[in-house]
């Protein structure tokens, strides 16, 4: 599936030493365990999102996902909006990068992501969640001991929602499927989709969308939480937030 030209620069780089297996293939992109070099990446394992062509990817309907943003070249807004080939590749760039910097800006503000490393026009190179043996499951198919470990981990991604949101980020395609489970400790995976919620008018939509998924796990493994109203408090405590100064936060109470 993968391109040896999606490779080479992470080689070149002294990155990476070589393609273990893959982890997962999807509809967007595959995903490959890699050996990384210890001394230029930190990590033993890596890895490593190689997004397919242009004309293999199954794009949804994205424009929801750019509401609020202005681009400023006119010719660039008229490709996507017209959805020509320079249109669609635009929307490809716009979609890795938006992984990229979304990456990024989580993990500089403490959020459970893999931690990027380095990323080419097409793919994202990134800290590799599981062991030698076995890649971390996805939520969805791991299999919880009871109850209360059921409870943990739903309080963990609502948790991670909060955070997200409050770093002024949604992720809006947040389910069992994107979300890894590694010795008791969830990590939020796949962002191209996430949006700004100061700008993006559907954000509290897909706040709610993301809320009401892993409130819809909790309730599969006896752990009821109320998605709707918990969806609500997240997005008032956000608006607050920005209202309040810093220093009076918490003294509002
Ligand atoms: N950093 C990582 N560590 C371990 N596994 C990963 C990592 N990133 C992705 N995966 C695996 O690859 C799958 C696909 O990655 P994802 O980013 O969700 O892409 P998509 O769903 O668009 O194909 C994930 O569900 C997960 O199983
Ligand atoms: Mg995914």
């Amino acid at each position: 599936m993968t391109d040896v030209n999606q490779l080479e620069h992470f080689f070149d780089e002294g990155l990476i030493e070589g393609v273990l297996r893959p982890i997962k293939s999807g509809k967007e992109a595959s995903v490959h365990l890699c050996r990384a070099n210890p001394r230029t990446t930190g990590e033993q394992l890596v890895a490593l999102k190689t997004y397919h062509p242009l004309d293999r990817r199954d794009f949804r309907d994205e424009s929801m996902y750019r509401d609020g943003e202005w681009i400023k070249e006119r010719r660039v807004r008229v490709a996507l909006e017209k959805k020509t080939r320079f249109g669609r590749e635009v929307q490809g760039m716009i979609w890795v990068d938006r992984e990229w910097e979304t990456l990024r800006a989580l993990w500089a503000g403490g959020a459970r992501v893999p931690r990027p490393i380095e990323r080419t026009g097409d793919a994202i190179l990134m800290s590799y969640v599981g062991d030698d043996a076995l890649a971390a499951p996805q939520l969805r198919s791991y299999k919880v001991e009871d109850a209360q470990e059921a409870e943990a981990l739903v309080e963990q991604v609502l948790r991670e929602i909060e955070r997200m949101l409050f770093l002024d980020i949604v992720h809006a395609d947040l389910s069992p499927y994107n979300l890894l489970i590694w010795q008791g400790l969830v990590t939020v995976i796949d962002l191209p989709q996430a949006v700004d919620p100061r700008k993006n008018r559907h954000a509290r939509a897909f706040l709610e969308r993301d809320v009401e998924r892993i409130c819809e796990w909790g309730s599969a493994h006896e752990v009821h939480r109320p998605a709707g109203r918990l969806a609500a408090d997240l997005w008032t405590g956000w608006e607050l937030a920005d209202l309040v100064p810093e220093e009076l936060r918490g003294l509002q109470m």
